[in-house]
């Protein structure tokens, strides 16, 4: 096993419109598409479409969604001896995407609010077998610390993505995490600092180095990433192409970064490869349905 994720499943409601309503506002949508999301899933999906081997922790409810979600993980090859289920709803998100590409979301956590403690404690020996855990906040933030505390008492590297953002975050339970990697706006919220500026983003990722924190990566979109540790600062050039929806791109980013990590890519190469595939990602609509597979996606190009 290389990947365990723990957090989140949702069914995204896609409703494309060439822009967004206005509060009160009846606009008419040129177009619908449901998919398979949640960040958690997204990022298992990613990883598992390259070629690791990914373990999933996550809660479905008992409704047709959930069943559609553990074919979803089974046809991709993730291990769902730890796809429990709940009575109660599926986690729904539904997401309204602009002309632009643009995104707004809404989530529903359903049954990812019920992934407790004791779910982890349950897959600790496969637990054991991973070499890197992956994290996200879409699930209860105990579940997160539990997370965190459990691949530090197993000596495996725990990826903490700190999205959606909560200013509710304790900086003190997650500082321990080996890579923290939020986009600008959750660096902004978890900080505090302004992260409009590419020095302001640099300053606000100092803050957390500075506090301890090993590594953070901070997504900028269209600016590209930066990487930060007490040793290491690095601006990856950014791939520019056509976004026709960037809706989970981010978890595409961190399910490449994840599988290339563990495939034994060095850090810098990895931060390439993800920015590669989550570029590519934004060409086409939807989450899961535009994450490449590893054969797509090394085709697509020498940068690949
Ligand atoms: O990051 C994108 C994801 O956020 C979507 O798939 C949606 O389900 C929400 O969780
Ligand atoms: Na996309």
């Amino acid at each position: 096993m290389d990947i365990a994720v723990i957090g989140s499943n949702m069914v995204d409601l896609v409703t494309y419109t060439a822009r967004m309503p206005q509060l009160g506002e009846t606009l008419a949508g040129q177009d619908f598409q449901m998919g398979c999301g949640g960040k958690g899933a997204n990022q298992a999906i990613a990883a598992s479409r390259l070629g690791s081997q990914v373990l999933m922790l996550t809660r479905v409810g008992e409704d047709l969604f959930a069943q559609n979600t553990v074919r979803n993980f089974e046809e991709n090859g993730i291990d769902t001896r730890h796809v429990l289920s709940t009575s109660g709803p599926s986690g729904v998100a539904p997401i309204f995407v602009d002309e632009q590409g643009r995104n707004s979301i809404v989530i529903v956590k359903g049954a990812n609010d019920l992934l407790t403690p004791a779910d982890i404690d349950a897959a600790r020996d496969e637990i054991s077998r991973c070499r890197l855990i992956v994290l996200q906040l879409e699930v209860p933030l105990e579940t997160v610390y539990h997370a965190i505390q459990t691949g530090q008492e197993l000596g495996i590297p725990v990826l903490l993505n700190p999205a959606p953002a909560t200013p509710e975050l304790d900086y003190a339970r997650i500082a321990t995490v080996d890579w923290f990697m939020p986009n600008e706006s959750e660096l902004a919220l978890l900080t505090g600092l302004p992260t409009t500026t590419l020095d302001e983003v640099e300053a606000a990722a100092r803050s957390l180095v500075g506090k301890g924190m090993r590594n953070v990566v901070v997504t900028l979109g269209e600016r590209g990433v930066l990487w930060l540790s007490a040793e290491e600062k690095h601006l990856v050039e950014p791939v520019s192409v056509q976004a026709v929806d960037t809706t989970g791109a981010g978890d595409a980013f961190i399910g490449c970064f994840s599988h290339a990590l563990v495939s034994g890519k060095e850090v810098l190469e990895a931060l390439r490869l993800a920015n590669a595939y989550a570029a590519d990602s934004v060409t086409r609509r939807g989450t899961q349905t535009s994450y490449a597979t590893v054969e797509d996606f090394r085709s697509a190009g020498p940068a690949h």
